[in-house]
C-alpha cells in the first residue's frame, strides 16, 4: 500500500509568508499546495518562482469562490495565471509545479498540454461544498479524461452515515489513484483515515492559519494541523493493518482522548489509531463503527444512555448507571461498558487517602449522566449520601435507586449540606470553562460557606482550579480537579481497547 501523501494548504497572504509555513512544518508534509486565491494581487505575479523556493514538491491551485476558494476574478484571468504558472518549464523539475489543480468543468487543451509536457501531474477536482457525493467511483472514473489525472473528490456530508457511505465506496478503489476527502466536522475521518479511502494525499493547514480558513469560508472545513497529524494520530505510521478505535458524540468539539489514547498505542507498540468520528445520532455512529471494522470506541454526551439498546451486552455497571462510555467489538459480540464509575472510585480513594468511605457522609452536587456514575461509586464504596440537584426530580430519581437523600442545590438546603460535607462531589457543568472570580453564575455552591473540613472533589478539569475550588481551598479544604478522573476511567479504558487488540 502506498501510504497517503501529507499536504499543506498554503494559505498565506504572500509568498514569503508561505515559504515559512512550509519551513515550519517541512518535518511534518510531503507535499504543499500553493492557494493562489488566498495571496495578494501584486503577490500573484511571482507564482512561477514558488517552486523553487520550497523544498517539497507544489501543488499550484487557483480555487474559485464556488469551489469553496477565494478566487473572484472570473475565468480568463485565472487562465493567464495558470499559463503563467505553467509557463517556461525548467529542466530541473524541482523548479516546477509538481501538480497543477484543474476542476472538472475546466478544460484549456493548451494549459492540459503544457502541465503533461513538463512533468506536472494534474488533478482534476470536483468539490460539491453543500452536499454529499453518493456513487464515487462512476465520478472519479468520468474525470479520469486523459489517463493522467488523479481525480478529486471533496464534498460536505449532511451526518455520519454519508461518510460512512464513502467509506464504503471508496473501499473498492485500492487499485486506482485519488483524493477523496469528505469535509466539515463530520469528515474528520476522511482526513486521518486517509489510507482507508485510499485517498492520494490528505490536506492539512497550519495551526495558526485554521480559524482563518474558517471564517473564511464560513463553514468548519475540518482541516487538522500537520503537527497534530503527526504528533497525535501518528499519520505516518497507518496502514491497511492499523485497527481503528475512536470516540464519538455530538458536537465533539474538544476532546482529549484522542491525544490519552494514541500515545499509549505508541508506548505500548500497538498498530492503532483512535479517531474521533463525531455523529449527531448515535444509530450512525455505531453504523460507522460497523461498517469501517472499528474495534472499540468511547461515548461521551450525549449519547452514554442511547448507545445500551444497541448493544449485544453490557457489563453490571452500564446496567446499574444506566450509562455505557466505552463499547469494545469483541469476536462479533458489540459488548459496553462504564469506566467512569470505577475511573472515579479509584480517583476519590487517591485524593481523599482512604480505602473505602464506610462512616462517610457525601454530598454529590448535581444530577446528570456524571452524578449517577459517582453515586454508583459513592454507594460501592460503602458512603452514604445526599444528591443535591436544581431540579429536583432529577436528584430524586438517582438518590431513590442508590438509597440515598436528596435536596434542592440552594439556600434553603444549606443545614443538610453541611450534614453531608465529609465530601463534597460537584458533578455540575457550572464552573466549566469559567473564568475570574466565583460568583453566582460559576459557583454551584455559591450560597454555602465552607469551613475548611470539608474535602472538595470538582469532576470538571477546565480549568484546572474551578471557582468553586478557590473558595473551597481559600477556606483550607482539601480540593482536587477531574483530571484523575479523566485519567483513571482512560486507563481502565485503554486496558479494554489494549485486550480487544491483543485478541482480534
Ligand atoms: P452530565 O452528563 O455532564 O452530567 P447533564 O446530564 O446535562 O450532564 O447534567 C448536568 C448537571 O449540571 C445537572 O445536574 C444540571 O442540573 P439540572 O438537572 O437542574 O439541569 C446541572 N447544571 C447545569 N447547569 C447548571 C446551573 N447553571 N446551575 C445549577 N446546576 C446546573
Amino acid at each position: 500500500m502506498k501510504r497517503p501523501l501529507v499536504c499543506l494548504c498554503l494559505t498565506g497572504r504572500t509568498l514569503a509568508e508561505d515559504v515559512e509555513l512550509v519551513e515550519r512544518y517541512s518535518h511534518f508534509i510531503d507535499v504543499a499546495e500553493l492557494r493562489v486565491d488566498f495571496l495578494d494581487e501584486a503577490e500573484r505575479l511571482n507564482i512561477r518562482e514558488f517552486p523553487a523556493m520550497i523544498n517539497v514538491p507544489c501543488i499550484l491551485t487557483i480555487r474559485r469562490v464556488s469551489d469553496g476558494g477565494q478566487y473572484r476574478e472570473g475565468e480568463a484571468s485565472r487562465t493567464m495565471l495558470f499559463a503563467r504558472a505553467l509557463a517556461f518549464a525548467e529542466s530541473n523539475p524541482k523548479k516546477n509545479f509538481a501538480y497543477v489543480d484543474f476542476e472538472e468543468d475546466f478544460h484549456v487543451p493548451s494549459l492540459q498540454d503544457a502541465a503533461l509536457a513538463f512533468g506536472t501531474k494534474i488533478i482534476r477536482s470536483f468539490h460539491d461544498m453543500q452536499n454529499p457525493v453518493h456513487n464515487l467511483a462512476e465520478k472519479l472514473d468520468a474525470m479520469r479524461t486523459t489517463g493522467f489525472e488523479i481525480p478529486k473528490v471533496a464534498c460536505m456530508p449532511h451526518s455520519l452515515a454519508d461518510v460512512t457511505q464513502l467509506f464504503a465506496e471508496a473501499s473498492a478503489l485500492a487499485d486506482s489513484q485519488q483524493i477523496v476527502c469528505a469535509m466539515g466536522n463530520l469528515g474528520f475521518p476522511t482526513r486521518i483515515l486517509a489510507h482507508a479511502v485510499h485517498s492520494y494525499l490528505t490536506y492539512t493547514t497550519a495551526a495558526e492559519l485554521l480559524d482563518k480558513m474558517i471564517s473564511l469560508s464560513g463553514q468548519a472545513i475540518g482541516h487538522i494541523d500537520p503537527k497534530t497529524l503527526h504528533d497525535v494520530y501518528h499519520f505516518r505510521q497507518l496502514d491497511e493493518n492499523t485497527k481503528v478505535f475512536g470516540i464519538t458524540g455530538w458536537p465533539l468539539k474538544v476532546t482529549s482522548s484522542p491525544k490519552i489514547h494514541n500515545k499509549k498505542f505508541e508506548t505500548n507498540g500497538m498498530n492503532a489509531v483512535f479517531a474521533p468520528f463525531p455523529s449527531e445520532t448515535i444509530a450512525d455512529a455505531f453504523a460507522f463503527a460497523k461498517s469501517i471494522g472499528v474495534k472499540g470506541f468511547s461515548v461521551t454526551v450525549p449519547h452514554k444512555e442511547h448507545i445500551i439498546p444497541l448493544l449485544d451486552e453490557v457489563d453490571d455497571n452500564v446496567k446499574k448507571i444506566g450509562a455505557c462510555n466505552t463499547v469494545v467489538h469483541d469476536h462479533g459480540i458489540w459488548k459496553g461498558y462504564n469506566t467512569d464509575a470505577p475511573g472515579f472510585s479509584k480517583a476519590l480513594l487517591a485524593f481523599t487517602g482512604l480505602t473505602d468511605l464506610h462512616g462517610k457522609k457525601v454530598a454529590i452536587i448535581g444530577a446528570g449522566g456524571a452524578s449517577r456514575a459517582v453515586a454508583f461509586a459513592v454507594k460501592e464504596l460503602g458512603a452514604q449520601a445526599c444528591v443535591f440537584n436544581r431540579t429536583i426530580s432529577r436528584a430524586r430519581a438517582i438518590a431513590e435507586q442508590f438509597g440515598f437523600a436528596y435536596a434542592t442545590l440552594g439556600a434553603e438546603s444549606l443545614e443538610k449540606l453541611h450534614e453531608y460535607s465529609d465530601i463534597i462531589v460537584q458533578t455540575t457543568s457550572k464552573g466549566m470553562g469559567a473564568e475570574g472570580e466565583p460568583n453566582q453564575d460559576n459557583d454551584p455552591l455559591y450560597f454555602y460557606d465552607f469551613d475548611g473540613t470539608e474535602m472538595l472533589y470538582d469532576i470538571i478539569y477546565v480549568p484546572d482550579v474551578t471557582p468553586v475550588m478557590v473558595r473551597a481551598q481559600a477556606a483550607g479544604c482539601k480540593v482536587s480537579n477531574g483530571l484523575t478522573m479523566l485519567q483513571y476511567q482512560g486507563d481502565a479504558q485503554f486496558m479494554l481497547y489494549k485486550e480487544i487488540y491483543e485478541n482480534a
